[in-house]
């Protein structure tokens, strides 16, 4: 019997966090947050979906996708690098080098 296709692997990328040279590998198919947490790095969190902003983190290298239509972003923080780890997917290795303690009232 053929053992048929095999799935495609998932791509990892490489994470580093500037603030305190942390690094953790980040699966594709898991959010920034998820996999942080299983590397056991503390990533402060609330809500996990998106909208407190808890998790806001800015990011100097690298791309993140969004598998909702509309995180708590304005298009703005978007362009300055701004992202949400806890429904962001890497796209590639990411660097971050900022963590907003603003929520969604302090916006511009
Ligand atoms: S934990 Fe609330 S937006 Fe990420």
């Amino acid at each position: 019997m053929s053992a048929g296709p095999q799935p495609a692997a998932v791509p990892s990328f490489h994470v580093r966090l500037a603030a305190s040279a942390e690094e953790f590998a980040a699966a594709a198919d898991q959010t920034v947050l998820a996999s942080a947490v299983a590397a056991g790095i503390a990533m402060p969190s609330s809500c996990r979906t998106g909208n407190c902003r808890t998790c806001m983190r800015q990011l100097a290298a690298g791309s993140v996708a969004y598998r909702i239509e509309w995180p708590g972003l304005s298009a703005d923080e978007k362009a300055e690098g701004w992202f949400l780890p806890c429904v962001a997917y890497p796209q590639s290795d990411l660097e971050i080098v900022g963590h907003a303690a603003r929520t969604w009232w302090e916006r511009d």
